[in-house]
């Protein structure tokens, strides 16, 4: 009985609003089990920004490393205990991702008003929307409704997060692995017009590679010294231009050879982007448009739903 509701409920639905399908992702899932969830959301983000403006770019990346691996699932934040191994000592994430502490933060406030219904998943979503936003990108409707995993998997953050040593061809397997096609690679890289490289990660495209402007490599190389193991950790904007503001610029810096990673100057290199990115380099209005249609698309990556998963009470363990 119950089930049969379900499912004429779903197909009604479905008729009704056609864009809607039973199990998907909705923008209004909290609507009346937890309105103010984007206020709680949006508050605690400024007060993150406000004491560290890069936080808005570190919780862009965490959903892409959460969404990339098992699917937007929450997976990403769960702490290694006992013998339970999860996803943040995988060599992508290692020293690297970064706003555990401003998940739990958002998670302890969104308890306080809606305990037991929001997932750690939906608050990473919510929480990179937020972080583009606040830094001058776009603002869109987050599909919602994930639930969270119980699971982690470190092979996958391993195999599955794209290296910044990918070639064009590496970078589109990739993104194909995961439903998203060349062109949601090309928006969705734009998300390094904001937040910081390690030298680890830039090292050989600085010095090894040949199209690299020279005076940009010059500038990069007084502070990522070439003998590995020396000055790794140090920091250089991925964006040259304006490194915590969300705009196009990113694009403009690949026309002149500044970009800062390897799989970045791969997209304006001679090949089947290259067009794009001029494209996006003059046209910031396509850019947000295309940017926000991959993000939901890649924030659609295999989401747990109904009573699949379940909600955390804490985001970095799994309930006992
Ligand atoms: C195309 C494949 C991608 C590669 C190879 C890549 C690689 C990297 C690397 C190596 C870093 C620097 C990490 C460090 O040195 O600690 C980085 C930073 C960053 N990535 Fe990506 N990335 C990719 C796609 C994306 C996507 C799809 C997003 C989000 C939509 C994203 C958002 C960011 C942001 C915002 C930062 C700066 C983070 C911070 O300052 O804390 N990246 N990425
Ligand atoms: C440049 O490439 C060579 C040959 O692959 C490699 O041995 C060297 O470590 C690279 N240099 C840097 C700075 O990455």
């Amino acid at each position: 009985m119950a089930s049969s509701f379900r499912v004429w409920h779903c197909l009604l639905v479905f008729s009704l609003l056609s864009s809607v399908a039973c199990g998907q992702l909705t923008p209004t899932f909290y609507a009346t089990s937890c309105p103010t969830l984007e206020l709680v959301v949006r508050s605690t983000m400024t007060q993150a920004l406000a004491a560290e403006r890069r936080m808005g770019a570190s919780l862009l990346r965490l959903f892409f490393h959460d969404c990339f691996v098992q699917g937007c699932d929450g997976s990403v934040l769960l702490d290694d205990v006992g013998s339970f191994i999860g996803e943040k000592t995988a060599a992508p994430n290692a020293g690297s991702v970064r706003g555990f502490e401003v998940i739990d933060q958002i998670k302890t406030n969104v308890e306080a008003v809606c305990p037991g219904v929001v997932s750690c998943a939906d608050i990473v979503a919510l929480a990179a929307r937020d972080g583009a936003f606040l830094l001058g990108g776009p603002s869109w409707a987050v599909p919602l409704g994930r639930r969270d995993s119980t699971t982690a998997s470190l092979t996958d953050a391993n195999n599955d997060l794209p290296a910044p040593t990918l070639s064009l061809s590496g970078l589109i397997t990739a993104y194909g692995n995961k439903g998203l096609n060349a062109r949601d690679l090309t928006a969705l890289s734009g998300a390094h017009t904001i937040g910081f490289s390690q030298c680890l990660n830039f090292r050989d495209h600085i010095y090894n590679d040949t199209n690299v402007d020279a005076a940009f490599a010059t500038l990069r190389r007084a502070n990522c010294p070439v003998a590995p193991g020396s000055g790794d950790t140090n920091l250089a904007p991925l964006d040259a231009q304006t490194q915590l503001v969300f705009d196009n610029a990113y694009y403009g810096n690949l026309l002149s050879q500044r970009g800062l990673l390897h799989s970045d100057q791969e997209l304006f290199n001679g090949g089947s982007q290259d067009a794009l990115v001029q494209e996006y380099s003059t046209n910031p209005a396509l850019f947000a448009a295309d940017f926000v249609t991959a993000m939901i698309k890649m924030g659609n990556i295999r989401p747990l739903t109904g009573s699949d998963g379940q909600i955390r009470a804490n985001c970095r363990v799994v309930n006992s």
